[in-house]
């Protein structure tokens, strides 16, 4: 079969780099794809957020399954025009990607089927801010309604803070649109969990969990970033909280969904704090994490094509899915300067010699291919992967590949699964 992958990521790399091990897959293609993709899929130019240039695409490939990759497109309707047309398609309908486009949407949703979330107060003006912060205690986490590309979302330590940023955000020089509705939410302290379950708008199937590093530097400092590393092991989530996210997170928003009428396929990502108080939804998206899949699809044993079709096909069940019990770890190279202004077209070395490190894969983010050599092209630029018999040897493994790459003004967390190194000594 034909599959298109939508997309240039290391998400969408690791997608396609999983894609391709099924016999079932002849042809893969790539929009827009990046260096690395290149080599393993046809690339192919495009907007992936315009929902008419990827229709364009698909008019003239006919694919029998596409991929949605990043949730732009998703909230932009493009899973509704291309069923229209009768073309597979992987990811939830515009209405059902709203829980992921709309953060005041998912409040709303979470406090009428009761899933478990902080207190929380949608503001549109002023004198709804000052109602609204009367009845919530500083620190305050300030979040855009829309879509805000990671930096919507501001924990604001005292009130004052808190009313200068919404106000910010309500004029709508700070954001644009997204930023007209504000929502005032509890600051909530914990671990923070990556929950996927692929949905086929029925039945829910978790993924393998995995834990995210979303701020630029070591010991979780500096600026928030799309995220630096990532990592995956059965120890991150015990059989039996496993089973109550599903019961009472995951399952109940796939139902309720289907029954405000807004039935959810795809990816419900599920973003958790681990709070003293027991886990609460910080969000959900409604995709693949990026760099979480990296490390995810890692440790994905079968084939990812019956997995997608089950979903597609409304007939997903745990069998569709086998892992390895071994841990997977993924590490950002990013440009210095991010997630600020950084330089592209930085030449990239030693990616052959890394990629002979045993159990080591090498996902590209922001590269370009010219003439048989890697360049930077963006914030984050690689995502080194590799899985191994215990976590240690894993994050052993992805360091020592890095060590064997360089390109000018590379940055990197040391310490990556940190947290799950502790955890197992
Ligand atoms: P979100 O896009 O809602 O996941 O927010 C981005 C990041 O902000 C999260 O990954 C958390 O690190 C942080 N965050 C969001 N909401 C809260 C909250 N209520 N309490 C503490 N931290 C939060
Ligand atoms: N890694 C967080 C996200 O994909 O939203």
């Amino acid at each position: 079969m034909k599959v298109l992958v939508i997309g240039g990521g290391g998400r969408e790399h690791a997608l396609i780099w999983k894609l391709k091990q099924s016999p079932r897959v002849e042809k893969l293609y790539c929009v827009p794809g990046n260096g690395g993709i290149s080599d393993e899929a046809e690339c192919l130019p495009g907007d992936v957020k315009s929902v008419d240039s990827m229709l364009e695409i698909a008019n003239r490939i006919r694919p029998d399954l596409t991929v949605v990759g990043p949730e732009v497109p998703l909230i932009a309707g493009i899973v509704d025009e291309f069923q229209k047309r009768e073309y597979p398609v992987f990811g939830p309908t515009k209405a059902a990607a709203q829980m992921e486009g709309s953060k005041s949407f998912a409040k709303l949703f979470m406090q009428r089927h009761r899933i478990p979330t902080g207190h929380y107060a949608v503001v549109t003006n002023k004198a709804e801010l000052h109602s609204a912060l009367d009845h919530l205690s500083a620190p305050v986490v300030v979040k855009a309604d829309g879509l805000a590309a990671g930096k919507g979302v501001v924990i604001a330590k005292t009130k004052e803070e808190a009313t200068t940023v919404a106000l910010e955000m309500l004029s709508g020089k700070m954001l644009g649109e997204a930023g007209l509705r504000v929502v005032l939410e509890e600051f909530l302290e914990g671990e923070e969990l990556s929950f996927l379950v692929m949905s086929d708008g029925e039945r829910g199937v978790p993924l393998v969990a995995a834990q995210d590093h979303k701020r630029v530097g070591d010991n979780d400092t500096g600026p928030n970033t799309g995220g630096m590393g990532a990592y995956s092991s059965d120890k991150i989530v015990d059989p039996q909280m496993r089973e109550w996210l599903l019961n009472h997170v995951a399952r109940p928003v796939i139902q309720g969904m289907k029954t405000d009428g807004m039935e959810f396929k795809g990816i419900l990502y599920c973003g958790l704090m681990m709070t003293a108080k027991g886990p609460m939804v910080l969000e959900f998206n409604a995709r693949f994490g990026d760099p979480e899949t990296q490390a995810i699809l890692m440790r994905l044993d079968s084939d990812l094509v019956d997995a997608f079709e089950a979903s597609v096909k409304g007939r997903i069940s745990e069998g569709d899915f086998k892992w390895s019990p071994d841990p997977a770890v993924t590490v950002v190279m990013a440009s210095g300067g991010y997630p600020g202004s950084y330089e592209a077209g930085k030449k990239i070395y030693g990616l052959n010699e890394a990629a002979k490190v045993d159990g080591v894969k090498i996902f590209h983010a922001g590269t370009t291919k010219r003439d048989g050599e890697y360049y930077t092209a963006g914030g984050r630029v690689l995502n080194i992967s590799a899985r191994a018999a215990t976590l240690p040897d894993a994050v052993n493994l992805a360091y020592d590949a890095i060590m064997k790459i360089r390109f000018d003004g590379m940055i990197y967390r040391k310490d990556i699964a940190a947290r799950g190194l502790r955890a197992t000594k």
